[in-house]
């Protein structure tokens, strides 16, 4: 059976910062896209956050999708140690009732955990239909040499039988190791990083788990036509790209990884979501048919799971993208001051009430969802009162209700 991504899109919200602006404020005398190959980050409004993202991420491939009765979010940016997020969005998103829904956790590899996952759940289920959200705020100290790999964003995937996007085969490497590279105490607001670590183990694991792979499905770099890497920042998929090529006597090819890199080096990481943007970035920018090509890709969530999988674009590809609605929405965002990123970042911790009482937030959004309140504990989400206004992601299931 054939069975892979049927449809994929990505959310960021309206605003970002541009990197020259913050190396200026903090007094660093690089240009982040040098070293890091990052040109702007997206920020997060206060009105928005991990679930109006996901529910945006998904609207577009929401339209006539009945059939789907496994919804599973990934995120590492969670607010409750309880109720998963998930329930959130599949009300927002008008799911059917006979549907599990739950949220998985492990660093950016949770998205891929979910993938596969999915895949398992539709060789048992032929009939079913799985939608994967994964939806993160990359948060790093002001002032930090984190906080220039900063970003926030969501991606929604769709995996059915006979996909009409990528297909997946069971031939993958993975690999569980405990390091602290980078981890999240429940009680501090931003994650705690060694970097250097956290670079030497995502290229660690990705040979270990080349290695692995390459074993199990009996295939080479020549075989790839395309690279996809976790994104953390977009020169490391670079410098990943050119460990491989000379792990296996390969000529470096810039434009095996290229494409994939366009989105996010205007988001930033977006932790789980990141993998997927770049998948969605080579799709959408790439010109040529990319029909029968394989892709690779390399996941990896610091503490570490890492794996290394492939998958063979589908034919007809391109009629199944959201390309012009990705377009428009990189080209419609609107560049913030460092004032503004700041209030931004600090306003969750400053204002959400952690004591039950009541916050009401601007509806004043261009997101089709709104985090509209916080009160008694509970968050409260509506659609966006001037979305029909906004012409704007128009195939959208919420503008038909
Ligand atoms: P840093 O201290 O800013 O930079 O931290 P550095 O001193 O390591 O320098 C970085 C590179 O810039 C070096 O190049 C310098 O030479 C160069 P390299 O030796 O690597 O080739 N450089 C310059 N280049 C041009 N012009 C200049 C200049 N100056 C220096 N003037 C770091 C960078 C990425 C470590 C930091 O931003 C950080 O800690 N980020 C967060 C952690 C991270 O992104 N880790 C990546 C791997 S782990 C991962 O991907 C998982 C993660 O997504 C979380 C999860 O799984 O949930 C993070």
């Amino acid at each position: 059976m054939k069975v892979g991504i049927d449809k994929i899109s990505f959310y960021v919200p309206k605003y970002y910062l541009y990197l020259d602006l913050l190396a200026k404020e903090r007094g660093v005398d690089i240009k982040y896209e040098n070293n890091l190959g990052q040109k702007k980050m997206s920020v997060l409004p206060p009105n928005e956050d991990i679930v109006t993202m996901g529910a945006n991420a998904a609207l577009n491939i929401m339209k006539h999708e009945n059939d789907i009765d496994l919804l599973i979010f990934a995120t590492e940016s969670s607010y409750d140690q309880s109720k998963a997020c998930s329930i959130y969005i599949h009300k927002l998103l008008k799911l059917n009732s006979n549907c599990r829904s739950f949220e998985v956790k492990q660093a950016c590899y949770g998205s891929t955990a979910a993938l596969r996952l999915a895949l398992n759940h539709i060789i048992i289920n032929p009939k079913s239909k799985v939608l994967i959200i994964s939806s993160d705020i990359a948060k790093y100290g002001l002032n930090t040499p984190g906080e220039p790999t900063s970003g926030c964003g969501a991606i929604a995937m769709l995996i059915s039988q006979n996909p009409r996007v990528i297909e997946f085969d069971n031939f993958t490497g993975f690999i569980t190791k405990d390091i602290m590279d980078f981890w999240s105490p429940n009680y501090l607001n931003e994650a705690i990083v060694d970097g250097k670590s956290s670079i030497k183990h995502y290229f660690s694991t990705l040979k270990e788990t080349w290695e692995i792979y390459k074993k199990a499905s009996n295939r080479n770099l020549n075989d790839h036509d395309k690279l996809c890497f976790h994104l953390p920042f977009t020169k490391i998929a670079e410098k990943a790209y050119n460990q491989l090529c000379r792990l296996e006597n390969h000529e470096f090819n810039s434009e095996s990884v290229d494409h994939g890199l366009i989105y996010s080096k205007e988001i930033g990481n977006t932790y789980t979501a990141a993998l997927y943007i770049s998948l969605i970035s080579l799709l959408d920018n790439f010109k040529q048919d990319l029909s029968d090509k394989r892709i690779g890709f390399f996941a990896y969530g610091s503490g570490c799971v890492a794996e290394f999988f492939s998958g063979i674009v589908c034919k007809d590809y391109k009629k199944n993208l959201f390309t012009k609605v990705h377009l428009d929405m990189m080209s419609n965002r609107q560049s913030i001051d460092m004032n503004t990123y700041e209030n931004y970042y600090n306003y969750s911790d400053l204002y959400y009430p952690k004591d039950g009482s009541q916050l009401t937030l601007d509806l004043q959004s261009s997101s089709s969802f709104i985090l509209s309140e916080i009160n008694e504990h509970k968050r409260t989400y509506m659609y966006n009162p001037e979305y029909e206004k906004l012409n704007i992601q128009k195939q959208a299931i919420v503008a038909e209700s």
